[in-house]
């Protein structure tokens, strides 16, 4: 029961991302949600590697940094997860209560694991009554490698700070969108996270999420084809990628590098896009939303629409966060908005919430 003159305990978000640690802390007003305080710390490339922490000391560091540039007194903290770290099954089950659930559920989830149970810890969330009505019922699960886990509680630790929830970008995704956007109960949408090195692709049913899927590719695979095309630094491939510096290209050979890459993400989606859609006859997904840095790359939400023949739209997560332009820079949060989808979703968490 939420009490109104119980307000619940501030967080702050971190995404930890593999290259970059994205904060952002939200006050729940009566009016809504605001904008406190906002951040990016940039880590070195091999710091994560295929969603495993390799280097805590930098992103330690990074982390520490945040708090302090943004004078951060709050200490319990929301981050997450994504990748082959995090496997998510879509499952059927015997009809049961969440209680009911809760007491037996490594037992039921057993099965539809690739681990050893003592080696994950496992989430659910109920979807409902599976269409057939045979005493099934729909079950997210969710399960995350405890190692894993362990890795992103130490550094957020070592920072000094409190980690109260782990989440998974997607769901992280389904709450940013919530608050940003309005849809109708029959409409679906397929969620895009592009990041450096992990691509997360996720539909939206009735506001619910009822398919995940991650691809280990993202913005570093435009960077090191134009390194490996022309020869040069990943740093020098990044900056001319971000149009930082012109290189010695021609601009044509440059574009042509990065839509060959743009053409094989935009196959990947269009593969789970499909492969939902066969399972789930007579349903549509009325549009594609884009978030994560790679979803400012040049050309790529035009090629996706084209392709998939759904509208795309790279998403803005302050739309429903309220924020004093003295404070925040529109332009700079125009800019940076598609970083910060994940990071604003899990800002919206509070202990207790389920
Ligand atoms: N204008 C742009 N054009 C092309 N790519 C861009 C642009 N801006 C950012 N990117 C790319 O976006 C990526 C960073 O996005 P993001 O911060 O979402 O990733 P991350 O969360 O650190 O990584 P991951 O989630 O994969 O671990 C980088 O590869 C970066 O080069
Ligand atoms: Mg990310």
């Amino acid at each position: 029961m939420d009490l109104p003159f119980f307000k619940k305990k501030d967080v702050i978000a971190l995404d930890i991302g593999s290259s970059s640690i994205k904060l952002v802390k939200l006050n729940q007003a009566k009016k809504g949600w605001e904008m406190e305080k906002l951040g990016i710390a940039y880590l070195p490339p091999e710091a994560i590697v295929d969603g495993s922490i390799i280097d805590s000391m930098s992103i330690t560091g990074a982390i520490t940094s945040l708090i302090k540039e943004n004078a951060i007194k709050v200490k319990d903290t929301v981050s997450s997860l994504t990748g082959h770290s995090v496997i998510i099954k879509k499952v059927s089950m015997p009809a049961m209560t969440e209680e009911e659930l809760s007491e037996s559920i490594q037992w039921e989830a057993e099965q539809y694991i690739p681990f050893p149970m003592t080696d994950v810890n496992i989430d659910f969330q109920i979807l409902g009554e599976d269409t057939e009505g045979r005493g099934q019922m729909d079950v997210m699960l969710v399960a995350v490698k405890k190692e894993v886990i362990n890795d992103y509680v130490n550094v957020i630790k070592e920072a000094g700070l409190n980690p109260v929830i782990i989440d998974v970008d997607s769901f992280a995704l389904e709450n940013m969108m919530e608050l940003n956007y309005t849809f109708a109960p029959d409409e679906n949408v397929a969620m895009v996270n592009i990041g450096a090195s992990i691509t997360s692709i996720s539909i939206i049913a009735g506001g619910v999420t009822v398919f995940t899927r991650s691809i280990p590719m993202g913005g570093n695979q435009y960077t090191e084809e134009i390194q490996r095309n022309f020869n040069i630094s990943f740093k020098e491939a990044e900056d001319i990628k971000l149009g930082k510096e012109s290189g010695s290209m021609e601009p044509v050979e440059l574009s042509s590098v990065m839509n060959a890459v743009s053409t094989n993400l935009t196959m990947e989606v269009k593969r789970s896009v499909d492969f939902f859609l066969g399972g789930s006859p007579g349903v549509v997904i009325n549009k594609i939303f884009l978030s994560g840095g790679g979803a400012k790359t040049k050309g790529l939400a035009e090629l996706m629409q084209e392709s998939t023949a759904i509208p795309v739209e790279v998403v803005n997560p302050f739309i429903g966060v309220a924020y004093d332009p003295k404070e925040f820079d529109e332009e700079y949060l125009k800019e940076m908005a598609p970083y910060f989808g994940v990071a604003v979703g899990l800002a919206t968490r509070r202990l207790g919430d389920r």
